[in-house]
């Protein structure tokens, strides 16, 4: 089995430590929303900026678990990518491409549904959450088999470390089992054990509506969220109307514990601001939300309309938006491609085509 071996191992014995690479991945069901931003972007951004190789994607493939419009599909995708290039990821020094136009990952995909175990599957709180009320039966086998696919977005690049926000954890930890269960199964050290990169005070975004669900892209209440294409007026006034207690704001961090309403608009506040939540306690300690709401809603305005005013110009020219994404795809081909023949390699296919 040595001939199938990492590049990145030697004698197949010691690992050692993977080439640093970074992949992310966010669905286009819908549009993006600050929750997207803080937990996810913003931080795709950092992180390139720190010079680690950047893979970043719009997967396609997993936004059609549930159905989707294929008009708003295409749509949402082209938008998607304009938000990471408003946001700052830049299309040469990162790669950014849409999951469709990568074969390998459907083709590892499945592979990683032979090694995953249904009941791995069936325990994703994800997975009873989205079918929490309703009869799963009727769900698609692809919305089942989401995480595995997953996994291959991430292990098809040998990634070692993923920026997700805290929702996705477990579906890393199921990463990290298939990619163990593998090498077990076929005695390599071929894929690594993937590190998620959970980090910041926006982990988990809250809904404006209810500080105990996450701010999503498809909740019905579209006061719940900030999109990223809401203009200065909309999110002024969703953040004025946001749900909050009658007390004024703490003196301490500790305080906010059992008011997750007003933590949540805190946490956005210093996230934005990038400042840690104590100093905006001590900014606005025993401030009331008649004052501490509008100072919210200039700074999200300030942040976030310069990126919704260059994702509308980079969206008056999809034409640009698809050739980069196609350049991305040819380079994440370039990557994934001879990753996925050593996969083949190991579980015994025989490829004796040319090229
Ligand atoms: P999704 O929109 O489900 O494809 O998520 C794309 C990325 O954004 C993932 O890394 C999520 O963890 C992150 N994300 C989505 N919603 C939130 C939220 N409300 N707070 C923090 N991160 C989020
Ligand atoms: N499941 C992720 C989400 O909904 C999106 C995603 C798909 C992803 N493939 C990925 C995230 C690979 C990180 C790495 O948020």
């Amino acid at each position: 089995m040595s001939s199938a071996a990492s590049p990145d191992q030697v004698g197949g014995q010691t690992p050692t430590p993977f080439k640093p690479r970074i992949f992310s991945g966010i669905q286009p069901s819908g549009g993006l929303t600050l929750g997207n931003y803080l937990g996810a972007l913003k931080r795709f951004v950092e992180k390139q900026d720190e010079g680690i190789e950047t893979i970043y994607c719009m997967v396609d493939m997993h936004a059609i678990t549930t159905w989707q419009d294929p008009v708003k599909l295409r749509q949402q995708t082209r938008e998607g990518a304009a938000a990471f290039i408003a946001a700052g990821i830049d299309p040469k020094r990162s790669i950014l491409f849409n999951q469709s136009q990568v074969g390998a990952h459907a083709e590892l995909g499945w592979i990683f549904n032979c090694v995953a175990r249904m009941g791995w599957m069936s325990r994703m709180t994800q997975w009873k959450d989205k079918t929490a009320g309703k009869n799963a039966e009727a769900e698609s086998l692809g919305l089942f088999a989401y995480p595995s696919l997953m996994a291959a977005d991430i292990l098809l690049y040998h990634a070692t470390m993923v920026p997700v926000g805290e929702d996705q954890k477990q579906h890393l930890e199921l990463c990290r089992d298939i990619a163990i269960k593998f090498n077990h199964d076929y005695k390599v050290d071929f894929f690594p054990v993937v590190e998620p990169l959970i980090e910041g005070v926006a982990t988990r975004v809250m809904s404006l509506r209810d500080g105990t669900k996450k701010m999503s892209k498809s909740d019905p209440s579209d006061q719940s969220r900030i999109n990223l294409t809401d203009d200065a007026d909309t999110i002024a006034a969703k953040i004025r109307k946001a749900k909050t207690d009658s007390l004024p704001l703490p003196e301490t961090a500790a305080e906010l514990k059992d008011r997750p309403e007003a933590r949540n608009l805190v946490n956005i506040y210093a996230a934005l601001a990038g400042h840690s939540l104590d100093q905006v306690i001590r900014d606005f300690a025993g401030a009331q939300f008649g004052t501490f709401k509008p100072a919210l809603a200039d700074l999200a305005v300030a942040k976030l309309s310069p990126i919704t005013h260059e994702m509308n110009r980079l969206m008056a020219d999809p034409g640009e938006i698809d050739r980069i994404l196609g350049d991305g795809a040819d380079r994440a081909d370039a990557i994934a491609r001879p990753i996925l023949d050593q996969v083949y390699d190991i579980t015994g296919m025989i490829r004796s085509r040319p090229g």
